[in-house]
């Protein structure tokens, strides 16, 4: 199994290192276009494999795709992370012409890989990959909902001074302000969210997850990676397990949810064949129009962006 991770910035290097401390694949790839990155940042994760007692193989390349033949995923996480006072959608522009990019080179090289992203704005960023690559959408999928949902569980459990395993949700829509968290849909062990928190109290907590990455890059000066490398490595996991574990994920809609020809995040199943169904709830009229409104703003994006590559 060989896994192929373009961008060894901080998400990529992050996620080099999340997948070989879980000893799961033979080998992965980490590209870049900085001269001496990846073969840097790929020596010093190798260098913990006794420690961490891992057999998996990482090599380091720039530019060089060649060597990525025939990977089973590839992870994109090239491109330019948001700065203090930037919002995900002003990344638009220049990370559309990577995303291509590197899409186009890596699936020359493996023509049968699933595709991750990561980079942002995301469902902008997954459709470009999407296009770029010509394959079957069930292959390429962006990477939200599992970090927004992460988020959503850590606000709850500090509030509710529970466990974060034990609160179960579902998010819907664009990874960015208009996500739509569901609160009739979380629980915890299974007992309803509305028997522990109101509506009005939830809708802060909901307000604090949909501000969670700005809250980070405040704090930083440049977005998260732990969390979202730990987010992707989910999805690697669920894909070569063929567990069939139901993540939110940003995919294709063909008239699902009655949207079309867009990639919004929707709860799906995630096997060794990717995205292997997507999962209709119903919703009510509210969250309807919140859905719609993700929509707007993920179409919107798109319609702005010079689809030419
Ligand atoms: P970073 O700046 O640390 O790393 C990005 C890397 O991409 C750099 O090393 C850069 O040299 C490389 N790169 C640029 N153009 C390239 C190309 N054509 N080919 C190969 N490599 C190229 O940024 P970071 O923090 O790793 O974030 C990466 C992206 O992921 C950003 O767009 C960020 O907004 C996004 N992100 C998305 C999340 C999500 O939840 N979907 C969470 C966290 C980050
Ligand atoms: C986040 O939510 C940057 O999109 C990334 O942290």
């Amino acid at each position: 199994m060989k896994i192929t991770i373009i961008g060894a910035g901080n998400v990529g290097t992050s996620c080099a290192s999340l997948l070989a401390q879980k000893d799961i694949v033979n080998e992965i790839i980490l590209i870049d276009t900085k001269e001496k990155l990846s073969e840097g940042k790929s020596l010093d994760i190798s260098q913990m494999s006794s420690i961490i007692r891992s057999n998996t193989r990482i090599f380091g390349v720039t530019n060089d795709y060649s060597k990525s033949k025939n990977s089973e995923i590839i992870i994109i996480t090239s491109g330019i992370p948001r700065k203090k006072g930037m919002s995900r959608d002003d990344l638009a522009n220049i990370n559309a012409k990577i995303i291509s990019s590197v899409t186009k080179k890596s699936i020359f090289f493996s023509p049968n890989a699933k595709l991750i992203i990561v980079s942002n704005p995301l469902d902008v960023m997954t459709y470009i990959s999407y296009l770029t690559a010509k394959i079957d959408s069930s292959r390429v999928m962006g990477m939200g909902g599992i970090l927004d949902t992460a988020r959503y569980r850590f606000f709850l459990s500090k509030k509710l001074d529970c466990s974060p395993l034990d609160i179960h949700t579902l998010l819907l829509g664009g990874h960015g302000d208009t996500m739509v968290p569901l609160y009739r849909y979380t629980s915890i062990s299974g007992i309803p969210l509305m028997e522990f928190l109101s509506e009005e109290e939830n809708n802060v907590l909901i307000e604090k997850t949909k501000k969670g990455g700005e809250e980070i890059v405040n704090l930083l000066g440049t977005s998260a990676w732990i969390s979202p490398s730990a987010s992707v490595i989910q999805m690697v996991e669920a894909i070569i397990k063929n567990s069939k574990r139901i993540f939110p994920c940003s995919v294709f809609l063909q008239g699902e949810y009655k949207l079309k020809n867009i990639y919004l995040g929707v709860p799906v199943v995630l096997g060794k064949y990717g995205i292997e169904k997507i999962i209709e709830i119903k919703l009510n009229k509210k969250e309807k129009i919140l859905l719609n409104k993700s929509f707007l703003h993920v179409k919107n994006m798109i319609q702005k962006l010079d689809l030419n590559f």
